[in-house]
């Protein structure tokens, strides 16, 4: 059943700031939260723009102009938790008892995002790791520097020589964790599944070879063994976005957390993958994205993923 205050919100993606609209959706009406937030490395925080965040922007590197994700300030952390707490908290509060949250982080963060939706009431189920094989490195050479220290050439010469494969500490960062949180249930986990359809998993969906789900996930063809084990069915899919997640991530998140008729819930949409995950999915979604470029674009993925099921 789902709840009347909830009809003006379902199926509709809403150009809006989250943590206004959060607070308007009824309580303990949501069967799943699945989002991606902003990870709150350099740009991508809560002063995101499209501009900002575009790869465009930072054609032209320069150490004082680094492309997003790769300056190192250890503030970020404190700021993303104080940003997040209280979105958790809203999400705790719509969510159905039982329910699912999905949270994406960064490798880096995650740990401030997992403390964020624990200290809003959340148990911390599990943390899966989605690994991926194409990513670029971000570590830095040091040639840059020495170039412009005040000393004489032949002692920068041999700094270059002395530090030669030495870099920032940054290896080629190629998994992202998505936090498994479930707001607390009502009596036993059966019984709770009866009276809100959520808290269970559904363990009979494709992974690899006909395995067991695991926390591990992949997308892309690596190896044999690990391909059977863990490789989740996918469609070919050109991402708009600097970050849009993959649809087939998306589904295979949903269907193993709800039944079909749903609601999922994205406060942070970008491009729209999860509100298409969910129609292709047949369950209903509410996305809410601040920008409208992206807004835009959502509406228009979820209008083209509509046809695909007639
Ligand atoms: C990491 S991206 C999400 C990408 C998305 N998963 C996809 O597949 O395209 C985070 C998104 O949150 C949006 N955003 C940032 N602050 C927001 C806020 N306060 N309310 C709603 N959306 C916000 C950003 O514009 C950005 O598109």
């Amino acid at each position: 059943m789902i709840s009347d205050s909830l009809h003006p919100y379902l199926d509709k993606v809403i150009c809006a700031d989250a943590r206004t609209i959060l607070p308007q959706l009824p309580e303990s009406a949501i069967d799943l939260v699945l989002t991606d937030p902003p990870y709150f490395l350099d740009k991508l925080d809560e002063t995101w723009t499209p501009e900002r965040a575009a790869p465009k922007s930072y054609k032209r590197q320069q150490v004082h102009h680094l492309p997003p994700g790769m300056k190192f300030d250890p503030s970020q952390g404190k700021r993303l938790y104080e940003w997040y707490f209280p979105i958790a908290q809203q999400i705790f509060r719509v969510l159905k008892p039982g329910g699912f949250f999905f949270t994406f982080a960064s490798p880096r963060l995650f740990h401030r995002v997992a403390c964020a939706v624990e200290d809003a009431g959340f148990y911390l189920r599990d943390t899966f790791l989605w690994v991926y094989t194409q990513s670029q490195p971000k570590a830095m050479s040091l040639h840059h520097f020495i170039r412009r220290l005040p000393l004489p050439e032949a002692v920068k010469e041999k700094l270059h020589q002395k530090l030669h494969g030495w870099k920032t500490p940054q290896v080629k960062s190629v998994y992202e964790p998505i936090i498994v949180a479930q707001k607390p249930y009502e009596g036993t986990l059966l019984e709770n599944f009866l009276q809100h359809q959520v808290g269970l998993f559904q363990t009979e969906i494709p992974v690899g070879k006909g395995m067991f789900p695991a926390n591990l996930l992949l997308l892309d063809e690596t190896e044999t063994l690990l391909d059977k084990y863990f490789l989740l069915p996918k469609a070919a899919e050109d991402l708009p976005h600097p970050t849009a997640k993959p649809v087939a991530l998306c589904e295979y998140l949903i269907e193993l957390s709800t039944i079909p008729g749903a609601v999922v819930l994205d406060p942070f949409l970008g491009s729209g993958s999860t509100a298409v995950a969910a129609v292709r999915r047949k369950r209903h979604f509410i996305g809410i994205e601040i920008h409208s470029a992206y807004a835009e674009l959502a509406a228009k993925r979820v209008q083209e993923a509509l046809p695909a099921l007639l």
